[in-house]
């Protein structure tokens, strides 16, 4: 049996009164590359922000690496490993690229910063042109590369990210999908990924949970998740 770098249990949030995710159970594979599927308002941004602690569970387990992080607070999980690119990116667009990026090493010691700032350069060799530009200025895919770059700036072992194809052209997609397969490659690094945007995904995915209504109703290789009629028809255009 591989090694579990997360796993989820009978998950239940939400907000207030309202529940979102229903009982979702879910495991990731060290060093897999897993897509999380469903329409619009399904929960998929939820599942993420609580398994990264900014929504808190009503009920369920969260275990990251074999320890309880059910109800650890963001900050420690950062510094745990766990990062998360969220939704539409969230830069300052004030700051610089390079600004950008250092803050995103906050929790590390000082002397890693240089380090961190070459390895993500040398992923993304667009950032280290631009590293003095105000981040506000870049382009949309150039964007989506530094909220990716400085989620790598802490060092994560388990990247999370919220469709980071969002509003990008479909080749630039692909671009940004297929470099996340290479990151994965190069460093100790599990990657779980939110899409609506699936044709990039497939390609690299080792495994698919597919999120309807707040409730797993698929999962499986995308060989597999593709066999079934309506998950084909809905998220394949097949
Ligand atoms: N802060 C919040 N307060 C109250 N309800 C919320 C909040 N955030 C999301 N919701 C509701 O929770 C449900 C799931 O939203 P969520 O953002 O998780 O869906 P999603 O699958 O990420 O959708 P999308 O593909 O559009 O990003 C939606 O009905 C949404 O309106
Ligand atoms: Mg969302």
């Amino acid at each position: 049996m591989k090694e579990r770098e997360l796993v989820v249990r009978g998950l239940e949030a939400g907000y207030g009164e309202m529940q979102v995710l229903w009982s979702v159970d879910i495991e990731v594979e060290k060093g897999s590359f897993t897509v999380i599927l469903g329409p619009n308002g399904a929960g998929k941004t939820t599942l993420l922000k609580a398994i990264m602690g900014i929504v808190r569970p009503f009920s369920g387990k969260i275990v990251y690496r074999g320890e309880d992080v059910t109800y650890t607070p963001p900050h420690k999980k950062v510094e745990m490993g766990i990062t998360l690119v969220p939704e539409g990116r969230r830069l300052f667009p004030e700051l610089t690229v390079e600004e950008n990026l250092i803050l995103g090493a906050y929790t590390q010691g000082i002397r890693d910063i240089g380090d961190r700032l070459e390895l993500v350069y040398n992923v993304f060799p667009r950032l280290k042109e631009r590293r003095a530009q105000k981040a506000g200025t870049l382009s949309g895919g150039e964007q989506q590369m530094l909220a990716i770059g400085r989620a790598l700036m802490s060092k994560p072992s388990l990247l999370m990210l919220d469709e980071p194809s969002q509003g990008l052209a479909p080749k630039l997609a692909l671009e940004i999908v297929e470099l996340l397969g290479r990151l994965r490659e190069g460093e100790e690094l599990t990657i779980l990924m939110v899409e609506q945007n699936v044709a990039a995904a497939l390609r690299l995915a080792d495994f698919i949970y597919v999120l309807e209504q707040g409730r797993i109703v698929a999962s499986g290789t995308p060989e597999e998740v593709a066999s079934i009629e309506d998950v084909r028809k809905a998220y394949f255009g097949l």
